[in-house]
């Protein structure tokens, strides 16, 4: 028997290094490196070497792209995050939490690709035939085309998928198929990294787009999707906020189009229903008539987007003050509050401070800094926010307001939702002002407060 070869792995990042190392190389990471088996049969060597032969250069302006044609899905929101459609050849990574919707998605997806004339092969390790055809089922009549395979070993799948010749081919999960050419369980870092690579070869050789599914645990040790990403070509997360019944579909990487495209779905009893106007979704359980809570006009990839951040001060019981936030940055939040303090003279030190955006958005852009310091200040003063008023601007050391991006855009989605203020930096302010909505212009947080609470 050959003896075993092994290696370690990030397993954040999935950087190979031969000894064991208290800290990872690739990523920086601290006791992230896994031992595994790495004895890699004869055979696949020797036809790595016989494709190095094969290849011969092509100018350019001759290879032939996949991305020139793409396929729709018929779910729109999916077409639009990956810009445009399905691009053949590609591999595509979906990540989330187990439960999310992967799946479902994911039949959907291809139960759209059948119902365009592209063949499809979902293949799963996770659910039995019966299990998915139930769901199949749910989701109409569509999805009844799909060909279905239950299968874990990757040799095997790929056979399979060399037979039929699918257009697309959905492999669910990636955690739970295997290659025999590798020692070492399903799973592990080895294996879901050779498993990806293999699948990206053979997308790219038979021009078949293929679709991973990743679990992300949270806080997890299973080898997830951040050791995938760089061997894909796209990266999408699928994410919900638990109780809601809606989910966002975000790309963080695209090699075929932007990233930080969403699009935004509701889980229904008949799967997953494309939300074509967000805004109205983030802002229908609108917090009226209390006090804390204000509106954002933010942009998401391309997209101008609403969306309401609730703020909750409030007396702390002892001992350090606590700082909470969902889908905003901590450190940012922490700047806003010394800003406040200084430059406005709102006092947070005795107050614990949570921060909270709804419908699972994260707010990365600087932009949103106006909201959160108007729904802070709402809060600490218990004075409502008008509800007819929106918020955009970056915040300055100095209390200033900075100007901030693509203005009339947000403003235009503002009036559409029906929005009739809107509180923007002085330097800000469009030359055309889309609907009928009055722009107040301010220079710093302070003149805001004013403006809002006294
Ligand atoms: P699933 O796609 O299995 O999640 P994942 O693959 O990410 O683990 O679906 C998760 C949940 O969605 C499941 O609890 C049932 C629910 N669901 C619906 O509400 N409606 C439907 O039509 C389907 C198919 C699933
Ligand atoms: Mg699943």
């Amino acid at each position: 028997m050959a003896k075993l070869r092994t290696a370690f792995f990030c397993t954040e990042c999935g950087h190979e290094t031969i000894r064991w190392q208290g800290r990872c190389p690739g990523c920086g990471a601290w006791n992230t490196l896994a031992e595994e088996p790495v004895s890699r049969k004869r055979p696949s060597a020797g036809r790595e070497a016989r494709r190095g032969e094969r290849a011969v250069p092509v100018r350019l302006a001759e290879v032939v792209g996949p991305e020139t044609s793409r396929w729709r899905t018929g779910l729109d929101e999916f077409d639009f995050v990956l810009g445009g459609g399905v691009v053949p050849g590609s591999l595509v990574l979906i990540g989330g939490e187990p439960g999310i919707g992967k799946s479902t998605l994911l039949l959907q997806v291809a139960a759209g690709l059948e119902a365009a004339g592209h063949r499809t092969l979902y293949v799963s390790g996770e659910e039995s035939p019966a299990q998915v055809r139930l769901r199949a089922e749910r989701l109409g009549p569509g999805a009844g085309e799909v060909s279905f395979l239950s299968e874990t070993d990757l040799d095997a799948v790929l056979r399979r998928s060399e037979e039929l010749r699918p257009a697309a081919l959905f492999v669910d999960s990636i955690q739970t198929v295997y290659t025999s050419e590798l020692e070492g369980a399903p799973g592990n870092v080895g294996q879901v990294r050779e498993c990806a690579a293999r699948l990206q070869r053979y997308a790219k050789e038979q021009n078949v787009a293929v679709f991973l599914v990743g679990h992300v645990t949270k806080g997890g040790t299973v080898a997830g999707p951040k050791t995938l990403e760089h061997i894909v070509d796209t990266v999408l997360y699928f994410e919900g906020t638990g109780s809601l019944d809606h989910r966002v579909l975000r790309a963080t990487k695209n090699r075929f189009g932007g990233v930080d495209e969403i699009g935004v779905f509701r889980m229904t009893a008949g799967g997953l229903v494309p939300v074509p106007n967000p805004s109205e979704l983030f802002l229908r359980e609108r917090t009226q008539g209390v006090s804390g809570a204000a509106v954002v006009a933010t942009i998401e990839g391309t997209r101008p987007l609403l969306v309401e951040v609730q703020a909750l001060c409030t007396k702390g019981s002892y001992g350090a003050p606590q700082r909470v936030t969902t889908g905003f940055d901590r450190q940012r939040l922490a700047l806003l509050l010394a800003v406040l303090e200084k430059r406005a003279g709102l006092a947070f030190g005795q107050l614990d401070v949570f921060l909270n955006v709804v419908g699972g958005v994260r707010l990365v852009e600087p932009a949103a800094d106006l909201a959160v310091v108007a729904a802070l200040g709402s809060s600490v003063f218990d004075r409502e926010v008008p509800g007819d008023a929106v918020f955009l601007g970056e915040v300055g050391l100095g209390g200033e307001l900075r100007a901030v991006g693509q203005v009339e855009r947000r403003l235009g989605e503002a009036a559409r939702m029906g929005f009739r203020r809107a509180y923007v930096p002085q330097r800000a302010v469009p030359e055309h002002v889309p609907g009928e909505l009055e722009v107040v212009a301010l220079p710093d947080v302070r003149t805001l407060m004013e403006w809002l609470f006294r």
